[in-house]
């Protein structure tokens, strides 16, 4: 058995673009959105596998593409080497209990009308494992490790009266009740008061000990994934361009791309030098995007054969599990 939870090969997703009559009048050609277009990595057990990158790189696609909350174009995702596309409707709702999301908007993921204990503990009586008592015990008890305290009040609280830190600890015990080897948590931070982010990112970090979970983290920041990810892979328009591990990417850049994100992070060091903007540029609309590598618009280092052919992830000589995809690099 290999220790890969989760392998993603080959994964895409175009979206049909929507055209007015007009524009149906004017041409036929159906177009697409690529917004996943052909990605491949691996999530291990009890690993945090970062997925970052700028709004729109296709992160957020790739995260549900895996959750089978959308239908892949082509591609496939093996669950323990299992293909998912292969499972039945019944096997299917089993794995869902293995593979949870955590996503952005508090807000929007929890039901206005029903009670924050009674959320949390929603999928144990969909999935048949507790009821009454029994459920409102396992609850509380996952509510005091979320730190939803105290837990015997807060059960009966509705989501307009939690913070906005407690609404996403309800969300994160919500995930958990069922025990998954995976989840999903799609910018987890990111609508949450900037006092609170560090200890949620502690808290994911301790429940992953304790649970022995394997987190797929969408981020668009930098700094948050670095906190928290083990390895990770930059997405731009719908492709990987570096991934590695934390101390790979961080350390040692290789892609333009990845070397202008991280150059552009913060820094709360007052005296430390001044964040680079990213570079400028035309960034192509990921309908029907250009030949060549995504990024050669943008990049300072484009050649010719940037605008005509695509990189493809290739080792980074001398650093094994580094991967990048730019020819400069690869150049010989
Ligand atoms: N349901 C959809 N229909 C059409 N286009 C979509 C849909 N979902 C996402 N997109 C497009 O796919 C691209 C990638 O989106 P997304 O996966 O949300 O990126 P990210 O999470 O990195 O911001 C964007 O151009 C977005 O507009
Ligand atoms: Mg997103």
């Amino acid at each position: 058995m290999t220790d890969n939870l989760i392998e993603v090969r080959g994964l895409k997703k175009w979206f049909p673009v929507q055209k007015s009559f007009v524009e149906r009048l004017v041409t036929r050609r159906q177009q697409f959105v690529h917004a996943v277009d052909g990605v491949d990595f691996e999530i291990r057990r009890g690993e945090v596998f970062g997925l970052a990158g700028e709004s729109g790189s296709g992160k957020t696609t790739t995260g549900r593409l895996i959750l089978r909350l959308v239908e892949p174009t082509e591609g496939s995702i093996l669950f323990e080497g299992v293909d998912l596309a292969a499972l039945s409707d019944e096997e299917m709702r089993r794995m869902r209990q293995r593979m949870q999301a955590i996503f952005q908007d508090p807000f929007a993921s929890m039901n206005p009308r029903m009670k924050c204990g009674d959320a949390i503990g929603h999928s144990l009586e969909i999935f048949g494992v507790a009821r009454g008592e029994e459920k409102r015990r396992r609850v509380l008890e996952m509510m005091e490790r979320v730190g939803l305290t105290p837990a015997s009040i807060l059960y009966d609280k509705y989501p307009h009266q939690l913070s906005g830190g407690q609404r996403q600890r309800a969300i994160i015990a919500r995930a958990l009740m069922l025990h998954p080897d995976l989840v999903v948590a799609d910018e987890p931070i990111a609508n949450v008061d900037v006092s609170v982010r560090a200890l949620l990112l502690q808290l994911m970090l301790q429940l992953k000990q304790d649970f022995n979970l394997a987190y797929l983290f969408i981020t668009h920041d930098l700094a948050t994934a670095k906190y928290i990810c083990d390895r990770i892979a930059i997405m731009y328009l719908g492709l990987i361009c570096e991934m590695g591990t934390l101390e790979q990417v961080y350390r040692n850049p290789q892609h333009p791309y990845t070397q202008a994100l991280l150059a552009a992070v913060p820094v709360p060091d007052p005296h430390a030098r001044r964040t680079a903007p990213l570079p400028k540029g035309e960034i192509p609309s990921p309908i029907n995007p250009p030949p060549g590598c995504r990024f050669h618009p943008r990049c300072p280092f484009a050649e010719e054969v940037c605008s005509q052919e695509l990189p493809h992830l290739r080792p980074v000589p001398g650093d094994e599990g580094h991967l990048v995809a730019c020819h400069r690099i690869h150049r010989a």
